[in-house]
């Protein structure tokens, strides 16, 4: 649309202005932020912009083969993956409190960025750092005028202070639904423009408790049978988005074939919203439900329930940590 085509001009023109002959790097998370951030940037600055992806072990299944072909494909921008999951895991090792872990995680984000721009320090001063911080999480991270600080996520508030770069923020004064137009507007693919929003901390703050190695395994398989349950069913546009939490400090006993087990629930957390602000609890057709129950009981080891998060936000946030 016009407004659409015209919020691309401004931003393009006041990153190129600002930027200049520098050179910057965005992190890609997976997610729709950073990639139309990414992308935007890529425009004004071309090849002078690298895209960092950082596997920190705390994606969802698919995600990294997602950036690393199908965002290189749609854009053509210069990419490098970095793998840091042994990093990430050992600092969060022993770590339950959901402000901790995502503050440690924003500090390893920038300490990952900050060797990426040592070892791209040859082709050029890498000054600036490209984030897809949007008015919500400006708002919530207490960046608004007259607001409290709900959370700080991890891509506003847990910056540490020693940070080396210069921020480029292009999606700072919009909604979701604004980014996603300017999105298409910019040529990316569906696919990415409306996958559902993941919070860049990951599946961190979805596994309550300490995280681990294993538990991570177990969550994402579970996550994966409801994705694609959700996907199956038609209901992919129609929810904002699903989050699975495992209940890794909660055991609970089932049966399951011959015998007694002891395991974890996880919960589902399908939510309706249109910017995240606000959002209710998704009335999701009970034979979905059904599939998902049975297919993770069944299929995930270690998984003994599933339950179903019925709160709104307020007052449950819609990520459990
Ligand atoms: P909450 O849990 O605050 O989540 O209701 C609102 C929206 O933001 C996402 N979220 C995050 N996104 N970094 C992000 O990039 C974060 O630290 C973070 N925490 C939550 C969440 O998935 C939901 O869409």
């Amino acid at each position: 649309s016009w407004t659409t085509a015209s919020i691309v001009e401004e931003q393009v023109a006041a990153i190129a202005e600002r930027v200049g002959e520098g050179r910057a790097i965005c992190g890609l998370s997976g997610g729709v932020d950073s990639a139309v951030a990414a992308a935007l940037v890529h425009r004004a600055i071309g090849d002078r912009l690298t895209c960092v992806f950082v596997d920190h072990g705390l994606l969802r299944a698919g995600e990294r083969a997602q950036v690393e072909h199908d965002f290189v494909a749609a854009t053509g921008v210069r990419l490098v993956t970095i793998d840091a999951r042994e990093e990430f895991l050992g600092a969060l090792a022993g770590v339950t409190d959901p402000e901790a872990k995502r503050k440690i995680i924003g500090g390893e984000f920038i300490r990952v960025f900050e060797k990426a721009e040592r070892d791209l320090a040859a082709q050029g001063d890498y000054r600036y750092l490209v984030q897809g911080t949007l008015y919500p999480d400006v708002v919530e991270s207490g960046g608004g005028a007259g607001t409290a600080n709900i959370k700080s996520h991890h891509n506003v508030g847990g910056l540490p202070e020693d940070l080396d770069f210069e921020l480029v923020e292009p999606l700072r004064l919009l909604f979701k639904d604004e980014v996603r137009r300017v999105g298409l507007e910019l040529g990316l693919p569906e696919t990415i423009v409306y996958r559902q929003p993941f919070p860049g901390p990951g599946l961190a703050i979805r596994v309550v408790g300490e995280v681990t190695g294993d538990r991570l395994d177990t969550l994402r398989a579970a996550d994966a049978i409801a994705r694609e349950e959700l996907s199956l069913a038609g209901l992919d546009r129609d929810i904002w988005q699903c989050p699975v939490v495992l209940l890794a400090d909660v055991r609970s006993v089932g049966v399951q074939g011959d015998g007694r087990t002891y395991g974890h629930p996880v919960v589902l957390r399908p939510v309706s919203s249109e910017d995240a602000m606000t959002a209710d609890w998704t009335r999701l057709p009970y034979e979905v439900l059904e599939r998902i129950s049975t297919r993770v009981t069944n299929e995930v080891t270690g998984v003994t329930r599933v339950a179903l998060d019925v709160t709104s936000k307020p007052p449950g946030t819609i990520e459990w940590e």
